[in-house]
């Protein structure tokens, strides 16, 4: 069995959000992490203690599995065995039973259920339940992932627990808000470093703001809240203690360069205003209008937003008019400034902001086909 040496190297999966998956390699490659792209994300492999560094520090992260091992097995009882030949006792003490997630990459695999009732024969239990879809919530206790290839069968542990969007800041939210992994992950693609003036015209819960600020502040992402790995028997508290006595150590008292907030609705602000208080972060933020918005009293940096696409939100206003006016008050009040927006994906809507020649990005928004436009009016 070719797998994870408990003593030795790790072997993590990473996942992205799709369209992220460039900025989380970029990401772990900053890092010092070497990472090797693949299928919606990156695998890293180093020091024990690797799944803690990537939970902790990886801002365009959705997720971080351990893997446990990988085998192969021909028929059932070779699949028994490479089941109860994995660690599984460094990361499962017992008690309630894990959850099971199969992905079947070919046809003419042993199916979810066979999988499943193997692993259950394998760990001495009376059932494995089914997990649900990991890209959301994760039901407490521990989730196992399987993935089967002909005969290879993959197996991983999730380590982060709840999402990794969820930072522990954002405790309510304004209309629509977006993921901060994606806000993240935006940034990074439209290559702000932190180091620039960073201004949302529609800043609603200030998502994109709290993120650059973190990336200013060379904070991580994950010094605000807990993770599935704190539970497994093999946790090494002293190690994660020191892990993010490190981080915080590292993290700047203030944001390198200015970030300023707008937006017309007085509510959303309130909320971004204690979004920011409880990240430890401090902005500008004024209620105004993106159409008579003039030039920042700053050096040109970047401008970021997420327009309302109408279909989430139900808003009555005139999205045309209001995507007229975003690209007017680009080109009049931020000429040399980097911009990104993200979009829905709806041609007509989105030449109505008049960028030409803007890099056209893929990305999605809770579910939603959407694109980031990259431009510099
Ligand atoms: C999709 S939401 C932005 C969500 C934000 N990215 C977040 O994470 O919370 C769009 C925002 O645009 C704001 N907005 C709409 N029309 C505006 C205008 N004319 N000027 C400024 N803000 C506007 C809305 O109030 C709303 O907060």
């Amino acid at each position: 069995m070719r797998g994870r040496d408990t003593r030795g190297a790790e072997r993590v999966y990473v996942s992205a959000l799709p369209g992220l998956e460039p900025a989380l390699e970029s990401e772990a490659r900053e890092l010092g992490l070497a990472p090797r792209a693949v299928e919606g994300g990156v695998e890293l492999e180093g020091a024990p203690g690797l799944h803690q560094e990537a939970n902790l520090r990886l801002r365009t992260a959705s997720r971080v599995l351990l893997r446990l091992g990988t085998f192969r097995a021909s028929h059932e009882e070779a699949l028994e065995n490479g089941l109860a030949a994995l660690p599984l006792s460094r990361v499962w003490a017992g008690g309630a039973p894990p959850r099971m997630s199969v992905t079947l990459h070919r046809t003419g695999v042993p199916g979810a259920e066979t999988v499943m009732s193997a692993a259950a024969r394998a760990w001495g239990l009376r059932t494995v339940e089914r997990a649900g879809p990991l890209d959301e919530e994760t039901s407490p206790g521990l989730t196992m992932l399987v993935r089967v290839e002909g005969e290879s069968f993959t197996v991983s542990v999730d380590t982060s627990g709840e999402p990794l969007y969820r930072r522990g800041y954002r405790q309510e939210v304004s209309r629509a808000p977006m993921r901060e992994t994606l806000a993240a992950g935006i940034l990074r693609l439209a290559g702000y470093t932190g180091a620039e003036p960073l201004v949302d015209p529609m800043c609603g819960s200030g998502t994109f703001l709290v993120e650059g600020a973190w990336m200013s502040m060379r904070r991580a992402p994950g010094l605000g809240r807990t993770f599935a790995f704190e539970s497994f028997p093999s946790f090494d508290a002293r190690a994660w203690a020191e892990r993010r006595a490190k981080a915080e150590a590292e993290a700047l008292d203030a944001p390198r360069a200015p970030l300023l907030g707008f937006d017309l609705n007085a509510g959303a602000l309130g909320t971004a205003r204690r979004n920011a208080r409880r990240a430890g972060v401090t902005l500008t933020l004024e209620r105004h209008d993106l159409k008579t918005l003039a030039t920042p009293a700053t050096a040109p940096g970047f401008v970021v937003a997420n327009p309302p696409y109408g279909k989430r939100v139900g808003e009555a206003e005139d999205l045309p008019g209001l995507y007229r006016a975003l690209g007017a008050t680009l080109r009049r009040s931020f000429r040399g400034w980097r911009v990104a927006l993200i979009v829905p994906e709806d041609a007509k809507l989105v030449g109505q902001l008049g960028l030409d020649g803007a890099k056209s990005l893929p990305v999605r928004n809770g579910g939603l086909r959407c694109r980031l436009l990259l431009a510099s009016p």
